[in-house]
């Protein structure tokens, strides 16, 4: 069975020195390539759906999309709630098949944080559904949450090895000084922060805000424990400028088939190169014997 929990998967890559890519899939084809790319890569892969995607599409639309694409490959796949704060759409994904959530309560106080947290999980954990959550306040816009940089706070470490040990998470997403979107100058990733965290809570930490950082910053992380490595913007880009390269390229074509041809090609080559660049290459189908 490909579907698997971020649970199991994210211990083995941890363990193993090495970061899922996690990507958000915009339509059918973006999700299909992230598939595909893993499938060609024998990489595991998470398929995150923002809040925003879900209310376009639909909970069911996406689950038929992602459980017989998941179904045709034998790497693990993940179907992911990416910053969920709506709790009747947590417990949707729950019900309809998700492998795992996000809860963002983030920008609530901290013991509020723990207590929202603490009843997903109980939700979750009927189901073997994995929780990713999040302290500190990661900045930047992702999809409609748009935290201004002065907003933007780092996880404290006391609080992240109380939360850690209080809940048994799938992913911990600790604010350590990245932000979602492009970077304005350069990020201030804390190094520190993360070995730290790492340290205390022993917990797989989730890399969020990965486009715009580069190689050595992710293997860095990576190599101090981040086990999941989030890219959003960047394929945002590919799908549209790939779509009017093409057009720019070939200013006469009115074959719709052959544009998407070429957006999906070039997806697949930008999921290919982030799940190499995090290190989950022929690891897959090794993950899923070990899961199963
Ligand atoms: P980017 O949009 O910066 O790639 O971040 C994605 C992300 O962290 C989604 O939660």
């Amino acid at each position: 069975m490909a579907l698997v929990s971020i649970k199991p998967m994210l211990k083995i890559a941890q363990r193993d020195k090495y970061a899922v890519a996690a990507f958000n899939p915009v339509d059918y084809a973006s999700m299909k390539a992230m598939i595909i790319a893993a499938q060609e890569c024998d990489a595991p892969v998470i398929i995150q759906t923002s809040a925003k995607t879900i209310r376009y599409y639909g909970h069911e639309t996406l689950f038929s999309w992602f459980e017989p694409l998941a179904k045709m490959v034998n790497v693990p796949v993940a179907l992911h709630l990416d910053h969920g704060k709506d709790l009747d759409m947590i417990k949707r994904c729950i019900d309809i098949g998700w492998t795992s959530v996000m809860i963002d309560a983030s920008d609530k106080p901290f013991e509020e944080n723990l207590r929202i947290t603490k009843e997903v999980v109980s939700w979750a954990d009927t189901k073997g559904v994995g929780v990713e959550a999040e302290i500190g306040e990661i900045g930047g816009v992702e999809e409609d949450i748009v935290v201004a940089e002065e907003d933007a706070h780092l996880a404290n470490p006391d609080e992240a090895e109380r939360f850690c040990k209080e809940i048994d998470l799938g992913v911990f997403a600790a604010a350590i000084g990245t932000a979602h979107g492009y970077y304005h100058g350069e990020p201030d990733v804390q190094f520190d922060l993360i070995e730290e965290i790492n340290q205390r809570t022993g917990t797989p930490m989730a890399l969020h805000g990965g486009t715009g950082l580069d190689e050595e910053t992710i293997a860095r992380c990576i190599a101090l424990g981040c086990a999941k490595v989030n890219i959003s913007t960047n394929l945002k880009h590919v799908f549209i400028d790939s779509f009017v390269d093409h057009k720019k390229e070939n200013p006469n074509d009115y074959e719709p088939l052959s544009y998407l041809k070429k957006q999906f090609e070039s997806l697949k080559t930008l999921f290919k190169d982030k799940i190499t660049e995090f290190g989950g290459q022929g690891k897959g189908a090794q993950m899923l014997k070990e899961i199963n």
